[in-house]
């Protein structure tokens, strides 16, 4: 159930989440690490219907960032394999429930085509929904899309004078993606990570112990209420003083 405080408050546009904990969570229970990402499934599907719940329009989310390739080339091989299965098998229920889902990040030879795949038939399945936009973060990096946004810009034959936060912004690999109200971690970890740097300049940031396994919309809902609770000023004084 939606906490009643929350329905008529200000509810976030655009959440991004940073899954973490998945291989802790396994640690802990003696499974391996791939197991704990494979629990963040279900996390991931609930936190998609606590969104929908709240009529939240954008939620985006970590799944693989630039550095994870540092990872043991088994967990690697599972996160990609993963990604594959867990969009064939989710495609059909996300798109009916308006879900449209897209992809940001790096599209580069290190993603198996087979992978690539898949990502493009979901993205082409779910293409007009709008209900929530689900973006995952996959090969991301925050510094390489500003780099990649760069690049562009130079394509572009920009001058100087042209290259304005602006311009910058609809460089990005998605330059509809509003930036988001509120960010949250999961695993009791005070970092950023490489996710979404441009876009967070103003954003609340939420930081939770729960591990991303254990994590559910009501875990959403709570990171809501903090969230409502803050009083943004982007630099200004506060809103309604
Ligand atoms: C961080 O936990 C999590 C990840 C690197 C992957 C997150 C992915 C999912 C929740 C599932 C969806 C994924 C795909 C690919 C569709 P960690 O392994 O860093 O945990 P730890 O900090 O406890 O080691």
């Amino acid at each position: 159930m939606i906490p009643p405080e929350l329905q008529d408050a200000r509810i976030p546009e655009h959440i991004g989440c940073v899954m973490d904990g998945n291989g802790r969570w396994a640690q802990r229970r003696s499974l391996p690490r791939t197991q704990g990402h494979a629990a963040g499934e279900e996390a991931l599907l609930d936190t998609v219907y606590g969104c929908l719940d709240l009529e939240v329009r954008w939620l985006t989310v970590f799944a693989f960032s630039t550095e994870n390739w540092r990872r043991p080339p088994d967990e690697v091989r599972f996160l990609m394999n993963f990604n594959r299965s867990l969009l064939k098998r989710r495609r059909d229920e996300l798109n009916e429930m308006g879900v449209r889902i897209r992809f940001s990040g790096r599209r580069d030879w290190r993603v198996p085509r087979s992978v690539l795949r898949e990502m493009d038939a979901a993205e082409e399945m779910t293409a007009g929904n709008r209900t929530l936009t689900l973006t995952m973060a996959f090969n991301y990096g925050g510094r390489a899309e500003i780099v990649d946004a760069v690049r562009g810009i130079a394509r572009a034959g920009l001058k100087p004078n042209q290259i304005t936060e602006r311009a910058i912004s609809q460089h990005l690999y998605h330059a509809d993606l509003p930036d988001p109200d509120l960010v949250i971690r999961t695993s009791g970890e005070y970092r950023i990570s490489n996710f979404l740097l441009w876009q967070i300049a103003y954003s609340e940031l939420v930081f939770m112990d729960t591990l991303w396994p254990d994590f559910r919309r009501e875990h959403l809902f709570e990171a809501v209420r903090i969230y409502q609770g803050r009083r943004r000023r982007y630099g200004g004084i506060a809103e309604g003083s």
